[in-house]
This record gives structure tokens, sequence and C-alpha cells, in this order.
């Protein structure tokens, strides 16, 4: 195995905070050198000049750095997470969307930072049980995420125990409603009436220009994506949020995370000690 010089380090950290906004605080030199090591070999590459030519390939797309990150960064997720933030979905926000604007307008959703697609489909449930008992709702759910690996998982939609926890069969009961399949060993197929409810594309938080594909959004759920970046870089990504919120909109926010300093106007909600953030109406 090669071990980076700290310049060579710096170099592939500064490529992945430019290009991500991550910043790899959590992974220790010697994991770094080994995965990159590990890319180069499948790569066939030997020289570390012609692997950074290789990284920085591509414009805005930078697929093999792309591939690089997903190796850096953890994607555990699991369904229902936080579950009082899909409580005050079912019990507020989407009755009082509704009541306003009625069959109209679609509600949009994003689920950006989705990882393998466990919180889109949490949220495509909760919106098929309320297109079920208000028929002629519309809902249009995306979901988005650097890792193309993690998109095509999720594309599959298919679950092991682990994502699934207890949390499903909870909400399956609340709602009605299953989320799929089970076979013998305990892995569950997304149904098609779930899945069918949302659009999964590459999305990279950090090309703020391409962000406008989420105005007019409703509800953003962007949880334990912002521990990744810098303060300032969550604050731009924050105050971005509140630009694509509509008026009222909903910002969901990890367990542990809060709004970064500075960013004001957001009135906090707190539903069963789970904390969400709307824009004010007005
Ligand atoms: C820990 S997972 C969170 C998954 C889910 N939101 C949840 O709370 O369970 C973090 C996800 O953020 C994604 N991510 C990190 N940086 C990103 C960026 N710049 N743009 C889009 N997604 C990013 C990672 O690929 C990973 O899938």
């Amino acid at each position: 195995m090669i071990f980076l010089e700290k310049r060579q380090l710096d170099k592939i950290e500064g490529m992945i905070r430019d290009y991500s906004g991550i910043i790899l605080e959590r992974v220790t030199s010697k994991d770094i050198s080994s995965k990159i090591h590990e890319h180069m070999q499948r790569l066939n590459l030997v020289k570390f000049d012609d692997y950074l030519t290789v990284l920085d390939s591509g414009l805005d797309d930078k697929p093999v750095l792309a591939d690089l990150i997903s190796e850096l960064t953890i994607s555990e997720s699991f369904f229902f997470r936080n579950p009082g933030q899909f409580r005050f979905l079912i019990e507020k926000q989407l009755p009082e969307i509704f009541s306003a604007r009625g069959k109209k307008h679609p509600i949009r959703i994003w689920s950006a930072g989705c990882a393998r697609g466990e919180e889109a489909y949490s949220i495509a449930m909760v919106a098929r049980k309320f297109q079920i008992l208000n028929p002629g709702c519309e809902f249009h759910i995306y979901a988005g995420d650097i890792n193309r690996k993690n998109l095509s998982f999720a594309k599959d939609g298919i679950y092991n125990s682990r994502a699934l926890r207890n949390r499903v069969e909870t909400f399956e009961n609340l709602l009605g409603l299953p989320l799929g399949k089970r076979d013998k060993e305990g892995f569950c197929r997304v149904s098609d009436e779930i899945k069918n409810l949302v659009q999964f594309r590459v999305l990279n938080l950090k090309q703020i220009p391409s962000l406008k594909c989420m105005a007019g959004s409703d509800i953003i759920f962007c949880r334990n994506v912002l521990i990744y970046f810098s303060e300032e870089f969550r604050r731009i990504l924050v105050e971005e949020f509140a630009r694509f919120l509509v008026p009222g909109g909903l910002l969901c926010l990890g367990e542990s995370e809060c709004l970064p300093k500075d960013v004001t106007g957001f009135e906090i909600i707190n539903h069963e000690n789970s904390y969400c953030y709307r824009k004010p109406s007005f």
C-alpha cells in the first residue's frame, strides 16, 4: 500500500472540497491513502499525477472523483429515521398545504442527499396514504445524491432488515399500507405503487446553480448531510433552501443538526421532540 505525502493528501482533500463541499475530517490519512491506493489499482494507474488528471476529468460532472467520494463517505440511512418529522407531515403539514391549495398544484418534496432511497420511500409512503385519503392530490417527490451507486441501489429498491429496522412495520401499521413484499431472507422489494412516486436524479449540492430544480418546493429534507460541510457552506446552502421553499414551506434537518449560525427567518417547530423549520407564510 502507498502512503500519500501531506501535499498529495491536501491536493485530494482540496479537490473533494471544491467539487462536493465535503470536508474529510472524520477520515484518517491512513484510510484516505488506502482507499486511493485501491482506487488507483482499479483504474490501472501507477503514477499519482496521472490519477489526479483522471480525477479532474469532466466539467460539472466528475464521475471518477464522485466515485472516490463514495468510497470515503458513509451513506448510512434507514426508513422513517427521526419519526416525529414524518408524523408532523401526516398530521399537520400535508393537510395544511392541501386545504390551502386543493388539487391545483402538486405538492413538491425533495430528499436532498437521499443516500440509498430509504428517506425518499418513507416520504412516498406518507404521500401515498395522503393521496388515498384525499383523491386527486398529486405529489412530485424528487430524491438526489452525489453518489451514483446510491442512486442505482435506490432505483432497485430492495432493502435488508437493517435498513427496515422495526420502524417500517410501525409506520406500515399506522398508515395501513405495505412498503412492499418481503422474502424469506427478510429483504423487502418496494412496491411499484410506492416506487413510482419518486424520481431519483444525480444532485450535487455544491453546484448551487444546478439546485434551481428545487425552486417551488413545499418540503425539503436534507438530513445528516450538512454535517459533512463547513459552517460557511452550510449557511449558504440553508439560505438557498429558504429561497427555494414556497412561503410556509418546511425544511427538515437531521436529528442532531440545527440551523447554521446567522440563518434567521425560519419558525422552529417542535413536534414530539423532532424539529422542523418553517419558512414564514408572508
Ligand atoms: C449519511 S447520508 C444521509 C442519508 C439520509 N438523508 C438520512 O438522513 O438518512 C449522507 C448522504 O449525503 C450525500 N452527499 C454528501 N455530499 C453531497 C453533495 N455535495 N451533494 C449531494 N449529496 C451529498 C452522501 O452521498 C450520502 O448519501
